[in-house]
């Protein structure tokens, strides 16, 4: 492992201004998606669509600091034959790689998932490294509900993050570390703050004991946030502060960046309490977006699987892509999204 060679594209991947685009959704994920705005899921309208966003020259190379893809992505040519992992490096960004294979039921834990993947991931590394990966995603899945989430779910997900993430540093690939407390349900915020408190000191206990250097990973956590069926949501002031203490408590200042995930909110929610959590300035890391849906909600509907909408749909993807470039600044405004509907 050379750690100055980690830490530079940590440091990359959260650069002032910038953020990462999480385009890895699986092949069925990808699907549901389609579903929504009328497209059919193949290979083809798959490498349309993220040739579409991709080829999005204002935001990939002023916004974006890199690109999570899945598996079939990254091998994936554009239609002129220019592979899509050039696409991204020529616009100045980063591929990554989603390397984890999917959440399956926990044995003894009824309603729980563990994340799948590491059995061949050793030798998978290398070659995502020789086409040109340079960080990689595991997403671990959290959920809250009736006696759940058990230790065992939050112990086994984070032992499992900190087993990938060793690896790939092994294998010269920046790991973003993501244990993903999920807004499904009921909860209140108070509940979301103490189940993602848990779930990042265990996964920080995980990292250091399996050797993990955190000045060579980019954490991507939930903010805290009630469940999307709680009878009300709160002001934006509320999430950055809360979200802001349980960072502070929880991630050591040598890791060079947090970049959250977005997971159901609206995508001018996601954007208001990044802007607001970086307004209060002084913070030891970085903080930006590792949006899939709050970046790609717009240009797919925009889309629509049609060729005459692909200008449209890039002007949707590169408003949302500096929305959330000013956020993490701490310099969005609510005008700015007015002006531009
Ligand atoms: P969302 O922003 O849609 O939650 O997706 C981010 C991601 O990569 C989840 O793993």
């Amino acid at each position: 492992m050379n750690l100055a060679e980690l830490n530079a594209v940590a440091e990359a991947m959260v650069a002032p201004g910038r953020g990462i685009l999480a385009a890895d959704e699986s092949s069925g994920t990808i699907r549901k998606r389609f579903e929504a705005i009328g497209v059919e899921a193949s290979e083809d309208t798959r490498r349309d669509y993220r040739e579409l966003l991709l080829r999005t020259g204002e935001a990939m190379s002023k916004y974006i600091s890199g690109v999570i893809l899945y598996d079939e992505t990254i091998w994936q040519k554009a239609k002129d034959g220019t592979p899509l992992v050039a696409l991204i490096k020529q616009a100045g960004a980063l591929p990554g790689i989603k390397v984890d294979e999917g959440a399956k039921p926990l044995p003894g834990c009824p309603g729980e998932l563990i994340t799948m993947g590491l059995d061949r991931l050793a030798e998978r590394l290398p070659k995502y490294y020789d086409h040109g990966a340079r960080f990689a995603k595991w997403r671990a899945v959290i959920d809250i509900g009736e006696g759940i989430p058990s230790d065992t779910a939050i112990r086994t997900n984070a032992h499992a993050l900190a087993r990938y993430a060793a690896l790939c540093q092994a294998a010269r690939i920046v790991p973003i570390v993501e244990p993903e407390v999920l807004m499904d349900g009921g909860h209140d915020m108070a509940r979301c703050y103490e189940v993602t408190q848990f779930a990042l000191k265990q996964t920080f206990h995980e990292l250091y004991l399996q050797r993990v250097a955190l000045e060579g990973i980019v954490l991507k956590p939930n903010m805290v946030v009630a469940g999307k069926k709680f009878s009300t949501r709160a002001p934006v002031a509320q999430v950055a502060e809360m979200t802001l203490r349980l960072l502070k408590a929880c991630v050591p200042a040598a890791v060079p960046g947090i970049a959250f995930l977005s997971g159901g909110q609206s995508d001018e929610e996601a954007t208001a309490h990044l802007d607001a959590m970086n307004r209060c300035g002084g913070l030891p890391w970085k903080l930006t977006f590792s949006y899939g849906r709050a970046l790609q909600a717009a240009p797919q509907q925009a889309w629509r699987g049609r060729s005459e909408n692909v200008a449209t749909a890039q002007r949707a993807f590169a408003h949302r892509a500096r929305m959330n470039s000013l956020a993490a600044l701490g310099q969005w405004k609510m005008d700015l999204e007015k002006k531009a509907a």
